[in-house]
């Protein structure tokens, strides 16, 4: 069969069968297929979708594509999780140690910044020494002695996926549940873990920006792992206003810590918390949700969770001593407020925007290649639903060396939406699937 057939067929809206999709996957990884043809079939997937089957034949073949972890050697189970990625989320720095210390293995990869979302392995990068390309057999030894591990996605996890996914970001081919699902899905069933708990963003920062659009990249992804036997739950958080104050790298590492310190903003414990409840009841060691969110609370209380973290730097060639003394992570010496223009009551704080801004200042980076700067970033002075004056600072900008801090000023500034009156607070988790 020709590949512009099969362009043909999905551009009609036709079925791909499983072989002609293995065979796709196997030109796109070995280079047979142009990428020519390659980005004509994502369009037509865009436009025509796939079907259950489809879909869970194209994660198969991606998750073949590469090397697939075999995690079996360490005794308990695995629990994998994936954020689809917000602004100011540093749920895995807090929930890995969490659940960790609960007594789960966490084999824990991460992405970088890209945009106006940040990265796991960016944000701990920014604690000085820490190495997230450790081989393999490292990363079992971390695992298998401390119970978690954090790395940076490797390049022989299904590769197809890369290749795929660095086409689909300039070709105007992302927004789609199953190319998202099964991207997804690929490396985190290649990962070996033996459940998963996805947190799914929806809202103006997210990929999702409504509640429905996230329950059906939920349930696509809920039902590719019902078909591999990895058992699979969704969390629908909301991401219409960044997570937390901080956001930028050493900023994040700072609230991670107090929120392990039981000291972190209502928002980001109470997800973390939330999450890493779901992913002690995926587990299978904690009965219910209520029983999971009790033991969550006693290994924060305890310090257990914490000591987690401490290990975790330590045994990855980080200073732990941040732990304790927040001065050893990078700052930024020029810092500026932006004001309030107004008096009135926070109520929005638009989180693309904010991203944006903090991408500019030096936090993220536009391309692959851009170099980070750890210190930069934004605190927010002011939450959603909270009264403010006209000229108290709405936010403080952490400004990196090679910051464009005039137009990120500008975007903050936009960000915030000051009303005469206070919104009823919105839902941190929307819904729960699988
Ligand atoms: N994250 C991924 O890994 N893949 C997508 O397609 C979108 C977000």
């Amino acid at each position: 069969m020709r590949v512009v057939d099969l362009i043909l067929r999905k551009r009609e809206g036709g079925p791909l069968t499983r072989v002609e999709i293995e065979g796709l996957v196997g030109g796109i990884t070995d280079g047979s297929i142009p990428e020519y043809q390659t980005a004509a079939l994502l369009m037509a997937i865009v436009f025509r979708g796939l079907d259950a089957d489809e879909t869970a034949w194209l994660t198969d073949a991606m998750v073949r594509s590469g090397r697939r972890v075999d995690l079996s050697s360490l005794p308990g189970v695995k629990v994998g999780k994936h954020s689809t990625g917000g602004v100011g989320d540093k749920m895995s720095l807090i929930v890995v140690p969490i659940v960790a210390a609960c007594g789960v293995l966490v084999p824990k990869s991460s992405g970088r910044a890209l945009g106006h979302s940040g990265g796991t392995i960016d944000k701990l990068e920014s604690i000085p020494g820490f190495r997230v390309d450790m081989p393999m057999g490292e990363c079992l030894a971390v695992l298998g002695e401390l119970g978690c591990v954090f790395v940076g996605q490797t390049a022989d996890l299904a590769p197809a996926d890369k290749k795929l996914y660095a086409l689909r970001d300039v070709t105007g081919t992302i927004e789609s549940v199953p190319l998202i699902a099964s991207s997804i899905m690929s490396k985190k069933i290649a990962e070996g873990a033996n459940a998963l708990v996805l947190d799914v963003k929806v809202g103006r920062g997210a990929f999702m920006k409504t509640a429905d659009d996230a329950r059906r990249l939920a349930g696509a992804m809920v039902e590719i792992g019902r078909r591999v036997g990895l058992p699979t739950r969704a969390v629908l958080t909301a991401m219409d206003a960044p997570l937390g104050r901080a956001i930028g790298n050493a900023l994040e590492v700072i609230e991670s810590i107090e929120t392990l310190k039981g000291r972190g903003p209502a928002d980001v414990t109470e997800l973390s918390t939330t999450l890493a409840s779901h992913m002690l009841v995926v587990a299978g060691v904690a009965a219910d949700e209520a029983l999971a969110r009790a033991r969550v609370a006693e290994v924060i209380a305890s310090g257990a969770a914490l000591d987690k973290f401490r290990a975790v730097i330590a045994r990855q060639g980080g200073d732990a001593s941040v732990v304790d003394d927040y001065s050893r992570l990078a700052s930024t010496t020029a810092r500026e407020a932006v004001p309030a223009r107004q008096r009135g009551f926070v109520v929005g704080i638009d989180a693309e925007c904010i991203g944006r801004a903090s991408m500019l200042l030096g936090a993220g980076r536009e391309r692959l290649d851009t170099p980070i700067d750890y210190g930069a970033g934004i605190l927010l002075r002011a939450s959603v639903g909270e009264q403010v004056e006209a000229g108290q600072p709405l936010a403080e900008l952490c400004i990196g060396r090679h910051a464009r801090a005039q137009d990120a000023r500008t975007l903050v500034d936009s960000a915030f939406a000051i009303g005469d009156t206070p919104q009823p607070s919105r839902p941190l988790v929307h819904d729960v699937v699988g």
